[in-house]
């Protein structure tokens, strides 16, 4: 496992230096990628599959991730299909579907590393230089929930379920999830929902934070279009600068916080007032 209490935060994730085309193979790890300008559309599509990842999925989504055109500032995840994504690919398990075998090396630190890796599919959501949104609608479950929960905005379709399934199949959610979830919903609902594996209707998403906005399913394209839009209409530097300190104030004391508010603020005011 990787240092799930790090994982989530902007500053240890952050742009690459140089942004690469679209990176090979994404059609074989059932991904797509469209960039119309500012908005990167990145789209989960095995549909056959309920968009089920594999381990070539995650790394093609950390890919994505490195690659990504300089100017992009919206990210939106989505799933073609009836599902936005069941999760990891059960076939892995027995070996199929590039499953080429779960601990990445006999020792810990080879399966720490080979777990790292995967999660990298996740964490570059958190970057301040884009705002990540998943699209989501039908089943989002295990991996395909965390994946969800790695945005930085849910915008749901009133069919949603959300479940994460992972301990119902004796594993821990291992894809970033675990520090969002409990961050959202607090630790007592977190073990409700990881520890029954039960699914969560869009209603009760929208109630316990897990959806900013629930809209009908045939809306749900034109939701995130109109949102992209009004992110988009922000000051790409305050946009950046305002998100690295809204994804650090809960861990903050209000002291580094308030010192966190000085700090962005004297370069927003350079910036804006040359002075
Ligand atoms: N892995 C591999 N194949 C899958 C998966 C999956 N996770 N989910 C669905 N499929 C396949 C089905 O086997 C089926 O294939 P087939 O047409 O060859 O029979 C096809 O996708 C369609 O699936 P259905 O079950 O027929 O679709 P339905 O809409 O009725 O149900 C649902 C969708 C609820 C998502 C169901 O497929 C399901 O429960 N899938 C398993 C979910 C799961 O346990 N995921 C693991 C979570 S834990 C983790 O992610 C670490």
């Amino acid at each position: 496992m990787g240092d799930a209490t790090t994982a989530g935060r902007p500053e240890t994730a952050t742009a690459p230096e140089t942004a690469e085309s679209v990176p090979p193979g994404l059609d074989e790890a059932g991904l797509r990628l469209d960039v119309d300008g500012a908005v990167a559309t990145v789209t989960l599509n095995r549909p056959e599959r309920r968009n089920a990842m594999t381990f070539a999925t995650w790394r093609g989504l950390a890919a994505i991730g490195r690659s990504l055109p300089a100017g992009v500032r919206v990210v939106v995840l989505r799933g073609e299909g009836p599902s936005f994504s069941a999760g990891i690919d059960l076939g892995m398990f027995s070996g199929g579907a590039g499953g080429e075998g779960f601990t990445g090396g006999a020792d810990a630190e080879g399966t720490d590393r080979f777990i790292a890796g995967l999660q990298e599919g996740y964490t570059w959501l958190r970057r301040p230089d884009i705002v990540s949104v998943a699209a989501v609608h039908g089943h989002a479950i295990g991996a395909g929930f965390q994946l969800a929960l790695a945005c930085d905005i849910r915008v749901i379709a009133e069919d949603t379920r959300f479940c994460m399934k992972e301990p119902a199949l004796g594993l821990v959610p291992d894809l970033t999830g675990t520090k969002p979830l409990v961050e959202i919903v607090g630790v007592g609902r977190a073990l409700e929902l990881c520890l029954t594996a039960r699914t969560v209707l869009a209603d009760e998403a929208a109630r316990i934070g897990l959806a900013e906005t629930v809209v009908p399913r045939e809306g749900l394209d034109g939701a995130v279009r109109d949102l992209a839009d009004a992110l988009l209409a922000v000051n790409p530097g305050a946009a950046a600068a305002t998100k690295r300190l809204l994804w650090q104030a809960a861990e903050n004391t209000l002291d580094e916080q308030c010192a966190a508010e000085r700090r962005e603020q004297i370069g927003r005011l350079r910036e804006v007032f040359g002075s």
